[in-house]
């Protein structure tokens, strides 16, 4: 019989402080013992937005807290543990650097391996967590930071079929937010308000839609929202009009990318029946779900939505990432820095900028 291995998974690369112990069970599935996750939105509402540096502070004053939380609730103690996993990038070093160091002085002290987990690694396998995942898969990562179309081979390694050329489509969400005055954060406010509006009401622009592969674009979306948004006076009738539109037009781009995406996964793992799977916050979406959800029947392939708790930023995922890694021998040495940048398929084409070609 296989030893089960168990993780403590520290996670602080932005506004969430984590921790979780998970440990595999016998037949690859995840156990998770404790997950604890604290939001900072109290401290990030009157800005809009988050503020790194207010960030890092509310880290460290949480991190202590919740790990020993999490170790609480998990019943196991450091001795027990496998190894320790800490996300390493990519972030906000202010903010990664909270939770890297802290992983690493746990794993210092107790003499036990550790590994610097790449965030969107996390995310890639948090599918895991709840049910077993055959690879390879096709996977779109649609978070606050990132907006990509990945095949995910096997852990460690990835293809990127597509990535945004400019803003993540969780930035989108929050930048129509603010512009509109929905509140913060800005996701779910925006999800929240468009159910009351007319989605058809505004036309608005899809970048990109019909070149550039499965590559992304929410850049002149979130221009023309604001040329509206400045025209409407704050009647909320128009707002919500507003809302609903945007959220309308970004569900018609993830439509019409993902299907290109669909395609690419087949002509290169020769495979017609897989699984899509759509991770990170915006994931949470319902309409988005849904939308996703109708283009799978229509185009046959099978598509898996993590719970809405693992969409979002947590540790649970991170500790998995690194069991993940731990039973491949991935280790890293207590010198792992923090990276702002670290894409999954590092053989990708870096894809902002000026002078890019589509
Ligand atoms: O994965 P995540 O928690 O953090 C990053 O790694 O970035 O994603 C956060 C993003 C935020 O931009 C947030 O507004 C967005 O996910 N989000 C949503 C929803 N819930 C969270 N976007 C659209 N609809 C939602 N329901
Ligand atoms: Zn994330």
């Amino acid at each position: 019989m296989a030893k089960k291995i168990t993780f403590l998974g520290i996670e602080t690369s932005c506004d969430e402080t984590a921790a979780a112990i998970i440990s595999e069970n016998d037949n690859g599935t995840a156990n998770i013992l404790s997950n604890i996750v604290s939001s900072q939105i109290e401290e990030h509402k009157k800005f809009g937005g988050v503020v790194p540096e207010l960030a890092a502070r509310a880290h460290l004053e949480n991190i202590e807290y919740i790990i020993n939380t999490a170790f609480k609730e998990s019943k196991i103690s450091i001795n027990e543990l496998d190894g320790v996993a800490a996300t390493a990038g990519p972030g906000l070093i202010v903010c990664l650097t909270v939770g890297l160091n802290i992983g690493k002085s746990i794993a210092a002290f107790s003499n036990k391996p550790f590994i610097g987990v790449n965030h969107l690694e996390g995310h890639a396998l948090s599918p895991g967590l709840e049910k077993k995942i055959k690879f390879p898969y096709l996977l779109l990562l649609i978070s606050g930071g990132h907006s990509q179309f990945l095949i995910v081979k096997d852990v460690n390694k990835y293809e990127q079929l597509g990535t945004t050329i400019d803003d993540a489509l969780g930035e989108a969400f929050d930048k129509t937010a603010k512009m509109l005055n929905l509140g913060y954060p800005g996701g779910p406010s925006v999800e929240k308000f468009a159910k009351l509006g007319d989605k058809n009401f505004f036309k608005l622009p899809e970048p990109i839609i019909n070149k550039a592969g499965c590559n992304l674009s929410f850049a002149g979306l979130k221009t023309a929202v604001l040329r509206e948004s400045k025209k409407i006076n704050g009647e909320n009738n128009l707002k919500y009009n507003l809302a609903a539109s945007f959220q309308n037009t970004i569900n018609k781009i993830l439509y019409k990318k993902t299907k290109v995406a669909v395609e690419m996964f087949r002509e290169k793992t020769k495979k017609e029946n897989f699984q899509l799977i759509v991770a990170g916050g915006v994931a949470a979406n319902e309409s988005i779900r849904k939308n996703l959800s109708n283009l799978s029947k229509k185009i046959g392939f099978k598509i898996i939505f993590p719970k809405v708790k693992y969409c979002g930023d947590n540790a649970a995922m991170i500790a998995w990432a690194g069991i993940k890694r731990f039973k491949k021998n991935l280790l890293n040495e207590l010198n792992i820095p923090a990276r702002s940048r670290w894409p999954l398929d590092k053989d990708a084409p870096f894809m902002k900028g000026p002078g890019l070609k589509l």
